[in-house]
C-alpha cells in the first residue's frame, strides 16, 4: 500500500511535471514583421542575439540607401525612376537590382561603384557613397541579400552626440540633409547644426512623427523604437556636445 501511494505521488509529480513543461517550454514561433519597425533594439518581439559576422538590412543596409537614393524624384515609392524603387526590403528586391550571393552582378552594386562619372549613382551634385557604405552593400548582397533582424539591446543610460547621435544622423538623415544642396535647406552634419533642431522640438518631432512636424526619415518607415528614444533622452537632456 506504502508503494502504491508512492507510486501515485511519483506519477501525480511526472504528470504534472510534464504538463507544466508542455505549457512553458514551448518554444515561441520567432514573429519577424517585415515593416521595418522591428529593426534592432526595438525590443517588441523576441530576437536571437545580433552577429558581427552578419548584415541586418533594416539597420544597416535600408538607412544607406533611403538616405542616397530614395530623395524626391528618384528611387521612392512614388516616383520610382526606371521601376527602381529603393525604398523598402521588399521593394529593393523586387526592382530586380540585387543578385542575391553576387555582388558584382547585381546592378545596385554596378551603379554605385562604375567608373563613367555620367552613369555613378547617386548622380551629381549628390556625393558618391562613401567606400565602407558601399562594401557593406557588397557584403550583404554576397550573404544571400537576406532581411535578418536581431537585437542589440538598446544603451539608453550613456546617450552621447559622438558615440550615438552623430553616427544616428550619418547613417539615417545625412545623405538628403548634407552635401552641397540639402533636402529642405537643412543640414544635420555637425553638432551645432543639430543642436539647432534639438532646440526647436522637431528633431524629435520629425522622427517619432508627431503630426506636427514632418515625419522623417522621409519616405521610409520610422527609425527602430531605440533610436527614437535615445533622440528623445539626449534633447531632453539638453543636447548637450558630449
Ligand atoms: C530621403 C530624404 C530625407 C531623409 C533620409 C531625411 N530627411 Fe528630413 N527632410 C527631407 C526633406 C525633403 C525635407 C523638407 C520637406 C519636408 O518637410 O518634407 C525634410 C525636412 C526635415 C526637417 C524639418 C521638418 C519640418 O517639419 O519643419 C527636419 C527637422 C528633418 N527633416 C530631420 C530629419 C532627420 C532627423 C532625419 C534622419 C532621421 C531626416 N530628416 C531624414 C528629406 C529627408
Amino acid at each position: 500500500m506504502k508503494n502504491n501511494i508512492l507510486l501515485f505521488v511519483l506519477v501525480s509529480v511526472l504528470v504534472t511535471e510534464l504538463f507544466s513543461s508542455c505549457k512553458h517550454d514551448i518554444p515561441q514561433p520567432l514573429i519577424i514583421l517585415n515593416n521595418g519597425n522591428n529593426g534592432i533594439g526595438n525590443g517588441n518581439v523576441s530576437l536571437p542575439p545580433c552577429n558581427s559576422d552578419s548584415i541586418y538590412f533594416d539597420e544597416q543596409i535600408a538607412p544607406i540607401l533611403v538616405s542616397n537614393c530614395t530623395t524626391q524624384g528618384c528611387h521612392n515609392s512614388i516616383s520610382h525612376i526606371e521601376g527602381i524603387d529603393l525604398s523598402s526590403y521588399a521593394a529593393v528586391m523586387a526592382s530586380d537590382v540585387v543578385n542575391p550571393f553576387h555582388a558584382s552582378s547585381s546592378n545596385l552594386v554596378k551603379s554605385i561603384v562604375t567608373n563613367n562619372p555620367g552613369d555613378v549613382m547617386p548622380p551629381s551634385p549628390s556625393a558618391h557613397l562613401l567606400i565602407a557604405q558601399v562594401d557593406l552593400i557588397k557584403n550583404w548582397i554576397n550573404q544571400g541579400a537576406l532581411n535578418l533582424h536581431c537585437d542589440a539591446g538598446c544603451d539608453t543610460t550613456y546617450v552621447t552626440y559622438s558615440g550615438i547621435i552623430a553616427p544616428l544622423m550619418t547613417n539615417y538623415c545625412n545623405g538628403c540633409h548634407g552635401g552641397v544642396s540639402p533636402s529642405g535647406g537643412i543640414n544635420l552634419m555637425s553638432y551645432a547644426d543639430v543642436a539647432v533642431f534639438a532646440a526647436n522640438g522637431s528633431l524629435y518631432g520629425c522622427v517619432s512623427h508627431d503630426p506636427f512636424w514632418s515625419p522623417m526619415p522621409k519616405n521610409s518607415t520610422m527609425m527602430p523604437q531605440c533610436k527614437i528614444d535615445q533622440i528623445r533622452i539626449w534633447v531632453n537632456a539638453g543636447a548637450p556636445q558630449n
